[in-house]
Order: C-alpha cells, then structure tokens, then sequence
C-alpha cells in the first residue's frame, strides 16, 4: 500500500521565468491518461469527499493555495498545496476532501485513467464497509 507523498516538480528556470515538469517514471510512478483542473473554485467551497478504488492522482497547485486532507479511516493527513514546484501523489484508496481554496487558485490533477464514475466511492458509510472488505492496507493494488 503506497502512502500519499510529496514530491518535487522538475523546474527549469531562466531568464524568461519558469517551467514545471512531471514526468511518468521520475515524479509519478504512473502514466497520466488525464488532466483536469480546478479553477475559479467559489470562497469557502469544499471539493472531494470521495475515494478511488484504483485511480491515482497528482496534484499541483500551479497558482494559489489550497488544503488536500486525506484518510484512510484511521490514518489522517492534510497537506497544504500553495507551490507549483511541489505536487501530491495520491494513491488509490484514500478518502480525500479539498478546501481552503485561495482566491485564484488553479490546481491541475494528473490522473492514471480516463473519467469512471464506477472508480469513485462516494458514501463515507460504504468507503469504510469497502476499506474493511479488502483487509486493508495490505491488498489494494496499483496500476501501472
Ligand atoms: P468530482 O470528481 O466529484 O469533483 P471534485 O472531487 O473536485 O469535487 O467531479 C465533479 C463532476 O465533474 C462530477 O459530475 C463528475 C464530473 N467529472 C467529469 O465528467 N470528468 C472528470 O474527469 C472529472 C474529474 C469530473
């Protein structure tokens, strides 16, 4: 079972300004089949309150800040995103909500599947039955 983690973004930096880089092998043990990004997200709006069953993820606050918490059921992190040069990967598994949005923010998510409403575990209730069913943390797998 992975475990969220922060990573470095690649930045290249000269005159002109700056450029982010991730990569498939280096920052992200996966190969994004999508990006999507959150932007104009309303003052005070939570986001999330959902789990994947095998999707993984990275997110970059590209602009702005805002707080991803995370949890297992019995594990809890929260980790302020608010550098375009750092991202959070995010495993499969984790329940993950989104908020304290700064005006402005942009965060750009990387993902390791295309769209699928039957990956997302939308009911806390039935998040937990699911996390008890699958003696975890031992038996989630990841895919490639
Ligand atoms: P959702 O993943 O619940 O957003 P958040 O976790 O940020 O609150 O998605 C919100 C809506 O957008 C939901 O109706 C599904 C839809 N959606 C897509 O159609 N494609 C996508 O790639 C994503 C991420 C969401």
């Amino acid at each position: 079972m992975l475990s969220p983690q922060l990573f470095d973004v690649q930045v290249i930096r000269d005159e002109r300004g700056a450029l982010g880089v991730v990569e498939s092998g280096r920052e992200l043990p996966f190969a994004p089949k999508r990006m999507y990004y959150l932007f104009d997200v309303h003052a005070g709006a939570s986001r999330g309150a959902h789990a994947h069953q095998a999707l993984q993820q990275a997110f970059i606050a590209v602009s702005g800040a805002c707080e991803v918490s995370l949890t297992d059921g019995i594990r809890n992190w929260t980790f302020l995103l608010n550098d375009p040069s750092r991202g959070l990967f995010v495993p499969p598994g984790y329940w993950r909500s989104l908020g304290a949005f700064s005006g402005g923010t942009v965060l750009v998510v990387l993902a390791s599947a295309l769209y699928d409403e039957n990956d997302y575990i939308r009911d806390w209730k039935e998040y937990l039955e699911w996390r008890d069913s699958l003696s975890f943390p031992t038996t989630l797998s990841v895919e490639g």
